[in-house]
């Protein structure tokens, strides 16, 4: 797609989307729409109120052609996500149907200093929009040759000459943002057959090569001399070896403000192993990666970016499988960091693999903020529903930061509580401690608790179980796809952290 910037509407699209939100100075945008489509001001004003993704169709004529025009309604006070909700929304209803030459107009927007972020909202949500969940059909679905789903179409954005430098930055994000998040909801999309530990890390591999980071990958036998039992154990039924993923970026220019360190539940199908789960929501478990994916996605975005971070992002990736060889629920393993384990319950695997990508990131990196992300339990789910993920923090300042990122982005997280209470749920007689204390109330909180004993006493990390979120039923899928749920959050988190360092120093 070509996507350019003009600072008046010289020639019009084929069809040109006029956003508005509700309760807003409607008076410019109508005026300009009246004037363009010669329907009567208070016609519009009656028939239009700009409810979030109401969608009012007019016509315009231009020398001989007709040409249409969309309002868009962004409801009121719209956020980032609901600009960006309206624009996929509409960019998904109408794909074939739209033309290839499509404009954006915010000259007639009311400015409150919300434009900018809402150019990238609308350029990322159109993107999105297009994006094809059909990644195995044979044939294409029939539409329209001339549309806007075509790859030679064309996005026309109309902004005060006053932003063009602003607009063509948050352009510039929109579009990088959405191909890393198409990326990463076809990798979540994909079922197990044809996602394994093994494909995990090509496509960390290929990412690397592409955006300029470093990915290391141990396969078995470096797994095994790294002493990373708990992976190992939870890999014992599959007939896919694990992988252990390491990416590593750093700015070209070598200013480093801060050391993150991200971490990322990698289980590329959970069946739950012998203590397996039912079979009515099953097929699901092929997103169990997508605490994986979340940080592959930032580590790529962090690097197309540029970001002047040292950042880090580990992946444990193996099956859960069921077989002759699995794990069974009694059997004591061992761990990066030494502790045993008494695997009560072996469809807590999550927390066996995070244990030892946590252990191996504290100790190898030290970095200064470790965060992990992991679709952990389905007592998350049962807890926040599937409108917030579960926030679990050792650090307050850390915990703030991440929720008022999870706001601005609307990716949002709800913190819960890591009182040591919950300890005694994971005391073992036999071992170290166990994976599940046979208790399923507050079973995120002591999932947490476990990962908790493998951060080598780490003062600033954050788990972030996101269960509930990495995939959503949506208007775009009848099934529940992927979200990409992590990286807008990230990014944001660590955009965040980087001004907030450089005021400070
Ligand atoms: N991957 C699941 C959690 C999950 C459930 C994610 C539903 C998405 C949707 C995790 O490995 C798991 O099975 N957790 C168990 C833990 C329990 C056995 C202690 C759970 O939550 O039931
Ligand atoms: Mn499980
Ligand atoms: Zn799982």
């Amino acid at each position: 797609m070509k996507i350019s910037l003009h600072h008046q509407i010289a020639s019009l699209p084929q069809a040109l989307i006029v956003p508005v939100a509700q309760n807003t100075d409607l008076e410019s945008a109508f005026s300009f729409v009246a004037e363009k489509t010669q329907a009567p001001f208070e016609l519009i004003k009656s028939d239009f109120k700009a409810a979030s993704k109401e969608v009012q169709t007019l016509y315009m004529e231009e020398g001989q052609e007709n040409k249409r025009l969309f309002l868009l309604g962004l409801g009121e006070k719209p956020a980032v996500k609901d600009v960006l909700a309206a624009f996929r929304s509409f960019v998904f209803n109408r794909k074939s149907n739209l033309p290839p030459d499509l404009g954006i107009d915010f000259l007639h927007t009311t400015d409150n200093g919300h434009t900018i972020p809402w150019m990238e909202a609308a350029v990322n949500g159109i993107l999105l929009g297009l994006y094809d969940i059909g990644l195995y059909k044979t044939k294409k679905e029939a539409g329209n040759d001339q549309a806007f789903n075509d790859n030679d179409a064309s996005l026309h954005l109309y902004v005060s000459s006053s932003q063009a430098k602003a607009a063509k930055a948050a352009i510039d994000r929109g579009v990088a943002l959405a191909h890393t998040q198409m990326e990463i909801f076809d990798l979540v999309n994909a079922p197990a057959n044809k996602k394994t530990p093994q494909t995990m890390a090509e496509w960390a591999a290929l990412s690397g090569a592409k955006y300029g980071y470093d990915v290391k990958v141990l396969n078995k036998e470096e797994i095994e001399a790294q002493g990373m039992h708990a992976l190992l154990a939870v890999n014992r039924g599959s007939e896919n070896p694990p992988t252990f993923i390491i990416m590593e970026y750093k700015p070209k220019d070598g200013t480093v403000l801060k050391k993150v360190g991200l971490v990322g539940k990698g289980v590329t199908f959970d069946t739950g192993g012998l203590s397996i789960k039912p079979s009515t929501n099953m097929h699901y478990m092929k997103s169990d990666m997508g605490g994986a994916a979340a940080v592959m996605g930032t580590m790529e975005m962090a690097a197309k970016l540029r970001l002047p971070l040292h950042l880090t992002a580990v992946v444990p990736a193996t099956e859960n499988s069921v077989d002759a060889k699995s794990i069974r629920p009694g059997d004591v393993i061992g761990s990066y960091d030494g502790k045993t384990i008494e695997v009560i319950d072996t469809d807590a695997e999550g927390r066996l693999i995070l244990a030892d990508g946590l252990a191996y990131t504290a100790r190898n990196f030290k970095p200064d903020v470790m965060i992990d992300l992991a679709t952990l339990t389905g007592s998350c789910i049962r807890t926040l529903g599937t409108y917030a993920g579960g926030l679990f923090s050792n650090n307050d300042e850390l915990a703030a930061e991440l929720l008022a990122a999870g706001q601005l982005t609307g990716e949002r997280l709800w913190q819960l509580p890591l009182w040591d209470d919950y300890k005694r749920e994971i005391k073992s007689d036999v071992a170290d401690l166990k994976n599940f204390s046979g208790n399923p109330a507050a079973g995120a909180i002591t999932a947490a608790k476990f990962l908790e004993a493998f951060i080598q006493d780490h003062p600033a990390w954050a788990h972030l179980d996101i269960a509930g979120v990495a995939v959503g039923d949506s208007e775009f899928s009848s099934q529940k796809s992927a979200t990409a749920f992590g990286i807008r959050l990230l990014i944001c988190y660590l955009e965040n952290l980087i001004a907030k360092t450089n005021s400070t120093v």
